[in-house]
């Protein structure tokens, strides 16, 4: 479900025409809604409610303030990797006591500063990690709560750039050495043993796959428990997927009525990590149509966005949906949309039938509130998008284009 809707022909977000904000603010640009993030956010809540959980949204999937800050007001609390994310996540108010650090190259100085922030705890992800940790602790003078990022070895059957369960994945720890690896954690002075963390992967569209990881985890969490070790938490990760393209994925509801039995079973709160499904399809890119052209037989659609802006078709063969922002009747065709930047990879679309468009015209990029911002750079010096967030009939520059000036800020031209 999403805000997202055609009225008599023309692409809405809530209560704005799109058309209104390229006027204002101009192309490329994301949009955001601000009530799909709050729907989002509620479905998740309520499936889980009978358990005790803590939701905390996954910042790498959009990390914009804004939708930080809605979320912030809903509740949630965040799961960051890196320093700068836990900058955000404290900036908009989200309490230390609902923020997770996951991670498998956290930095002395960001241990710190988590620590000093008094964060809930760290996703430690391997054995040298906690030792660090735990001097750091010792050092700063603030016990290191943890969970232990643990690697279950199933298939969640997604992508393989963002499948993490595996046991050749960089991440966690291996699902047959982590007995070994608690009792040591255990045995640090500065570290306390509060969970059990798994994350499998991204854009997973079957419960499957986590009611196999979580039975794992379920008796990993017994084993400890007989040893002493006492486990509060249990943290099942992200990745439920969303539909890139109208197909059938589980609802958070589903998620819940399949995983309940074991969580309730463990007696843990659960912590869910969820990003993608809060804000994927609360977002569009707008782009203009700059040119049509064509060579020998293939017909391309140049546009003002680019792989910079949106790294996802080009990095992992990602489908966005495309839609004139009119939606008037007209002819097909099928065309690459491609952008500006130098680079064949750079495309949004490839062989894709879309109504026929001209020089001008607007498109929407759905699905494009997850991993799409936070993921774009500034290649070919091109300035990141401007990012706009509506409510109801309101709307608002979420963060500027970004200038010439932004781009050479911090360099020096050195002689
Ligand atoms: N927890 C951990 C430890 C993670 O690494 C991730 C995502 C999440 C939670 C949130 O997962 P979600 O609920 O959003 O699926 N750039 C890729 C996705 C990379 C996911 C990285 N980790 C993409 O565009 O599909």
């Amino acid at each position: 479900m999403h805000e997202f809707k055609f009225r008599d022909g023309e692409l809405y977000c809530e209560d704005v025409p799109i058309q209104r904000i390229a006027t204002e603010v101009g192309t490329p640009a994301y949009v955001y809604s601000r009530t799909t993030l709050r729907d989002h956010y509620r479905g998740l809540e309520e499936a889980f409610s009978d358990l005790p959980h803590l939701i905390c949204y996954s910042i790498k999937a959009n990390s914009n303030l804004a939708v930080l800050s809605t979320l912030a007001a809903e509740g949630a609390g965040a799961d960051i990797v890196s320093g700068g994310e836990l900058y955000r996540a404290l900036s908009v108010g989200i309490p230390a006591a609902k923020i997770v650090y996951a991670g498998i190259g956290k930095t002395e100085d960001e241990m710190a500063y988590a620590l000093n922030s008094r964060i809930l705890m760290f996703n430690a992800e391997s054995t040298t990690e906690l030792g660090v940790l735990d001097r750091v602790a010792g050092e700063v003078g603030v016990k290191a709560s943890i969970a232990l990022r643990v690697n279950p070895d199933v298939d969640a059957q997604t992508h393989p750039y963002i499948a993490t369960g595996l046991k050749e994945a960089k991440f966690g720890i291996g699902i047959d050495d982590a007995m070994a690896v608690y009792e040591y954690a255990a045995s640090l002075p500065n570290v306390e043993v509060v969970g059990v963390h798994q994350h499998i992967g991204s854009q997973i569209t079957q419960v499957a796959p986590f009611r196999e990881s979580l039975s794992i985890v379920g008796e990993l969490v017994k084993r400890l428990q007989a040893k002493g070790i006492a486990i509060r938490y249990i943290n099942i990760g992200g990745g439920f997927g969303i539909p890139y393209r109208q197909e059938k994925v589980p609802y958070p509801r589903d998620y819940a009525r399949e995983l309940e039995p074991i969580l309730r079973q463990s007696g843990c709160t659960v912590i869910l990590e969820i990003g993608r499904m809060i804000v994927g399809n609360a977002g569009i890119l707008l782009t203009k149509v700059l040119y049509r052209k064509s060579t020998g037989d293939k017909g391309f659609l140049v546009v003002d966005a680019a792989m910079n802006d949106l790294i996802r078709p080009s990095l992992y063969g990602s489908f966005h949906e495309i839609a004139p922002v009119m939606s008037e009747e007209r002819e097909r065709e099928t065309v690459d949309v491609v952008g500006p930047v130098c680079e064949s990879g750079d495309f949004l679309a490839r062989d894709r039938e879309l109504p026929r468009t001209e020089p001008g015209e607007l498109l929407a990029v759905m699905s494009a509130g997850a991993y799409a911002f936070t993921m774009s750079s500034n290649y070919n010096s091109r300035r990141r998008a401007a990012e706009v967030m509506v409510d109801g009939d309101r709307f608002g520059v979420v963060r500027k284009r970004e200038t010439y000036d932004d781009l050479v800020r911090g360099e020096i031209a050195w002689d």
